[in-house]
């Protein structure tokens, strides 16, 4: 399978779980790249609209895996607006997972996913597995071991 991790990192806490979700999507036989969403102004205290600079196209993915920092308890704008611009990906795999400092999902991170999955359903998809991993847990290695883990095997 053919698997696109789509993801915005701004100070590479994301990018480093994508790199893990990529080798272990490898490590089952599929092909997988990572693909970043950038922005004009990423300065996270900007209170202008995001303008998207980078939107990886989805479509040409079998499965894609979305990625995304938590931002104030919600979801990084940045991917908000992306995943709202996309085209309708019906048929397609998906599966998530965001960051986050806190050390509880109840601090953002459940939210965000919640979130993402909404998105992704108004894009004609059920989000097939979802991660959140924090940054501030003492199990973090674990978590992102799990949730590589967990998004390697979507799709079968
Ligand atoms: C403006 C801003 C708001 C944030 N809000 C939260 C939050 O509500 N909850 C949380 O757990 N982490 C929050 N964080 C921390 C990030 O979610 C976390 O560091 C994430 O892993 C960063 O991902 P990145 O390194 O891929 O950019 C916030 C970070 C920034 C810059």
């Amino acid at each position: 399978m053919n698997v696109g991790i789509i993801i915005f990192s701004r100070t590479g806490n994301t990018l480093s779980v994508a790199e893990k979700v990529r080798d272990a999507c490898l490590a089952q036989g599929h092909t997988a790249v990572i693909e970043r969403i950038s922005a004009e102004n990423e300065d996270p205290n900007s209170k202008l609209p995001v303008r998207l600079k980078n939107a990886p196209d989805p479509v040409r993915f079998d499965a894609v895996i979305f990625g995304a920092p938590v931002q104030g308890f919600s979801l990084s704008p940045i991917v908000k607006a992306y995943l709202t611009q996309i085209p309708q990906i019906t048929g397609k795999e998906v599966g998530c997972f965001v960051t986050q400092h806190f050390p509880k999902p109840w601090m953002g991170g459940k939210q965000a996913a919640k979130q993402m999955c909404s998105l992704c359903q108004s894009k004609g998809v059920v989000v097939a597995e979802i991660g959140i991993i924090n940054w501030m847990n003492k199990s973090r290695k674990g978590q992102i071991d799990d949730v590589a883990s967990m998004l390697s095997r979507i799709g079968g």
